[in-house]
């Protein structure tokens, strides 16, 4: 619209003080000196920025706060000019995540954008923004774009750190292994043959659960998400220091359960939460690291997610070929939810 203007041309000039700044504005300084970081997001991009928390809580010291884009609407949660709002979603077109966008820009919080797709909603609405780069995902279920999603929002933390001296080194560290992840995600595209066997064994079962934590917490949600999304199996992810508090109650000599105990700060704990399933006679399928020494130094544990996660969305499409359920256009679900 021209508003108060004659032409296009004559209203662009005049808006290049506001579109300079735009331009210029340290987005980065902004953030570092926001009170709050918000992720928002639906589904599997909620997932990635609940995957990508820690590393951005370590380095930026900035407290992280998650929203399911529905539920702070729902609630119409507070949000203040002194937070800033991160927004994930690959299409950047999802109704709720758009209305939350909406809803933040209103109480002045700084809008970030992380999406898949230049010209989306979301990409143009937020003040600035990140793109994935993923390539285009046809299939419904999110997979490529989940990981670029953590990529991205790891690496945001690495530069929201970069001031930080006594980080550096660990930054380093991060950077040197994120060079490295797509071949370490070539070698557990390997194990598609042994997901296939397991999704075999699995394919007649009723429910799943899937115990994770830490840095693996969202792992443990986003194959339960995708399991129950395209194999329209029952699937539940857990974070795992919960266990004792509901989940347990369902364990008995029936039920399987993917235990993600990788060798990372969380194992001894994992380790404890295998054994108690056990001895409830949990049918357990334990995910662990292979040739452990060697695969410790070359992976950063909250890089982890990126490679776990590969993995289980294999054993999802097995599972739903096995099934013979449609992969690639689940039951009553669309790629871009643009209704609410
Ligand atoms: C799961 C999945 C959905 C989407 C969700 C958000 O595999 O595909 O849960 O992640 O609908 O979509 P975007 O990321 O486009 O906002």
């Amino acid at each position: 619209r021209k508003g108060n203007f004659e032409h296009f041309m004559q209203k662009e000039i005049h808006e290049q003080p506001d579109s300079l700044t735009m331009t210029i504005r340290d987005h980065l300084k902004t953030i570092r000196r926001s009170r709050r970081i918000l992720f928002i997001g639906c589904g599997t991009s909620y997932n990635a920025a609940l995957a990508a928390r820690p590393v951005v809580e370590e380095h930026s010291g900035i407290p992280v706060t998650m929203e399911i884009a529905s539920d702070l609407l729902d609630r119409q949660g507070p949000i203040y000019r002194e937070d800033t709002a991160i927004f994930v979603s690959q299409s950047g077109e999802t109704a709720y995540t758009l209305e939350a966008l909406e809803y933040a820009k209103s109480n002045g919080a700084l809008c970030v954008g992380i999406t898949n797709t230049v010209g989306s909603a979301i990409a143009r609405g937020t003040h600035c923004g990140i793109h994935l780069n993923a390539g285009c995902e046809i299939g419904v279920a999110s997979t490529k774009a989940y990981t670029s999603q953590i990529a991205v929002i790891v690496m945001l933390a690495l530069a929201l750190g970069v001031d930080s001296l006594s980080t550096q080194q660990r930054r380093n560290a991060i950077m040197d292994v994120l060079y490295n992840l797509p071949s370490k995600v070539r070698d557990v595209l390997k194990l598609d043959r042994d997901m296939k066997e397991l999704a075999a064994l699995l394919m007649e079962e009723q429910s799943l659960l899937v115990f994770g934590r830490g840095y693996n917490y969202a792992t443990a949600l986003e194959c339960a998400l995708k399991v129950k999304q395209v194999s329209l199996m029952h699937a539940e992810g857990i974070v795992a220091g919960d266990m004792k508090h509901g989940p347990l109650a369902l364990v008995d000599e029936t039920l399987r359960i993917i235990v993600i105990a990788i060798r990372d700060a969380s194992l001894n704990k994992q380790q404890s939460v295998r054994q108690q399933l056990k001895a409830r006679k949990g049918r357990l399928i334990v995910m662990c690291t292979e040739g452990d020494a060697e695969f410790m130094c070359l992976i950063e544990h909250c890089l982890q997610p990126m490679i776990n996660i590969v993995p289980l969305q294999l054993l999802a499409y097995q599972l739903t070929v096995f099934r013979g359920f449609n992969v690639d256009q689940p039951r009553n679900l669309a790629k871009s939810v643009t209704t609410q």
